[in-house]
């Protein structure tokens, strides 16, 4: 039913999609590309901004604009793999990136020199991993590569038979549309909202000539104001940059000679209204702080698009806007929490791990319990409003990978009802992660004055298919990424790829 009257929205908008894109945007090489993800925006909330905001940015780019309305990130999409679909054109069981906050068979915890059993704690790239989160900046080498972590809480491994701390980047199994375009001689640049998004310079560490991660865990993180504070931070780097300079505890891999070829970052406003106030029970309307927050994006992009008109640059710029992950749920008369402390005990055995949110993992401490944890959860069944149980020849065959081979793959997924977050938090109503369509279905649109046939596609497109759309419009081979080759990852439709991911 709601997706039925969506599609309508969006056919009304832009008039829905059927003949291919002119070639001119095709084959056209573009001097820059800008990526950014405006986080927790939902393909749905579209049609309702354009319709508050007929003037509006988002409404402009979309006139010249390719919509794709069933775009869908990563499961599960949290706010790691969803970057890591959107950069890298490849899925968890290819890149090993499965939330911020994971687990990995064969690495030790921080500090532990790799004594004892691998596997023993967490893989979590979020704040924890900076000198002291309670701070914007506390790094004492901010400017160096990768200085605003600290490596003492970085997870340790084993490198050529040292052990080391495993920065986030190193993490990544594929190599990112930040490698290849800095490889190929372009300069590159990217901000989003902790120092562990040192993960998009992909596994060789070089993909950015230009980093910028101040701290989003020194603010409140349910405060919107505070988060349009901190996001303005990010859209001053993108001012900076298409200037050719640089705000100040950049870490800098080489000085910017102008603007970067390829540069990118997010938004966390959005995020944070959906999870404080999100939308109004029965219409579905924004809430005033969400429809505030919308505002504020808008308006940035705005400035942005002026920075690149003043430049000269905007007819040579194709503009990527595609939401890392979505929120769940987005009616909030759906919204239930359940404890996430009762998962583990659910299941009956020990559990090495388990990441909990719209949806819970859990990696086992002997892999041969499967059967007995899975029989456990069966029996919560009802007390944890699972809905379905993923695990065994399930995750291989549904394309998780497997759990036997693969260290990073999670034993266990539950997936729940759409409503339910396990979490103890009072300060929340909404939450991403999950597998839910509330998760997944982002907004996702390019756009650029040289797009004049604005269309709206409804096939359903995956975010990993930006990446290999990002080479082909700085006229580099998608097929340069390892992600895109081992999962075979169209180009977007409207720039030679198909309609749909199904056909
Ligand atoms: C698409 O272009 C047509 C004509 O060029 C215009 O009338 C329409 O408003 C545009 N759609 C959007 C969503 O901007
Ligand atoms: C949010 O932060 C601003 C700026 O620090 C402060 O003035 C305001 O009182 C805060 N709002 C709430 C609801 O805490
Ligand atoms: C869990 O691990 C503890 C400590 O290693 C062990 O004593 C206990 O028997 C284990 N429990 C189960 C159910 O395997
Ligand atoms: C930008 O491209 C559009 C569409 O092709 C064209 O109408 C416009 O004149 C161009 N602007 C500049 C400054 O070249």
């Amino acid at each position: 039913m709601y997706l039925q009257s969506f599609a309508l929205a969006g056919a009304a908008l832009c008039g829905v999609a059927t003949a291919t894109a002119s070639a001119a945007v095709q084959d056209k090489v573009f001097k820059h590309v800008a990526v950014f993800s405006i986080d927790g925006l939902h393909s749905s909330d579209i049609p309702k901004w354009v319709a508050l905001k007929p003037q509006g940015t988002i409404a402009k780019l979309l006139e010249h604009g390719y919509w794709y309305q069933n775009a869908l990130t990563s499961s599960p999409s949290d706010s790691f793999p969803g970057t890591i679909n959107l950069v890298t054109g490849a899925s968890p069981r290819n890149t090993g990136i499965w939330y911020d906050d994971s687990y990995d068979r064969t690495l030790w915890a921080p500090k532990s020199n790799c004594a004892g059993a691998p596997g023993a704690e967490t893989v979590l790239y979020d704040e924890s991993i900076d000198y002291d989160d309670t701070k914007l900046w506390s790094s004492p080498n901010p400017t160096v590569v990768g200085g605003n972590i600290n490596p003492a809480n970085l997870p340790m491994g084993k490198v050529g038979g040292v052990c080391k701390p495993i920065y986030p980047h190193q993490h990544v199994r594929v190599n990112t549309v930040f490698e290849v375009a800095h490889g190929a001689g372009m300069q590159t640049a990217y901000t989003d909202k902790h120092p562990a998004y040192d993960l998009v310079r992909g596994p060789s560490g070089e993909g950015l000539s230009v980093g910028y991660f101040p701290e989003i865990q020194s603010l409140d993180s349910t405060n919107v104001s505070q988060i349009i504070t901190y996001d303005t931070s990010h859209v001053n780097a993108f001012l900076a940059w298409i200037k050719g300079q640089t705000p100040a505890n950049t870490e800098i891999q080489e000085k910017l000679t102008g603007m970067p070829a390829l540069f990118g970052g997010n938004f966390q406003a959005v995020s944070v209204a959906q999870k404080t106030h999100g939308y109004k029970a029965g219409s579905l309307a924004f809430t005033d702080p969400l429809a505030t927050a919308v505002t504020f994006v808008d308006n940035s992009l705005g400035s942005v698009v002026d920075a690149l008109t003043t430049a000269g640059v905007y007819n040579d710029t194709l503009i990527f806007v595609c939401a890392k992950h979505g929120q769940a749920p987005i009616d909030p008369t759906t919204y239930r929490k359940i404890d996430n402390a009762l998962i583990a005990p659910a299941t009956g055995v020990n559990v090495s791990q388990v990441t909990a949110d719209d949806l819970a993992m859990i990696w086992l401490a002997n892999q041969n319990d499967l059967d007995k944890a899975v029989d456990g959860l069966e029996k919560a069944k009802a007390a944890l409003q699972i809905d379905r149980i993923i695990s065994g020849e399930l995750l291989t065959r549904e394309g998780y990978g497997d759990p036997k081979t693969d260290p990073a793959v999670p034993d266990i997924i539950v997936v729940p009802q759409l409503g339910v977050i396990y979490t103890t938090s009072t300060a929340k109503i909404a939450e991403h992660g999950g597998f839910s369509l509330d998760d997944t279905n982002v907004a996702c649109f390019v756009s650029s004055p040289v797009i004049t046939d604005n269309k709206t596609y409804t096939g359903k497109v995956s975010t990993k298919r930006v990446a290999p759309t990002i080479l082909k419009a700085l006229g580099l081979d998608p097929g340069a990424l390892q992600g895109v080759k081992l999962e075979d990852t169209d180009v977007l439709p409207g720039f030679g790829g198909s309609d749909s991911d199904d056909e």
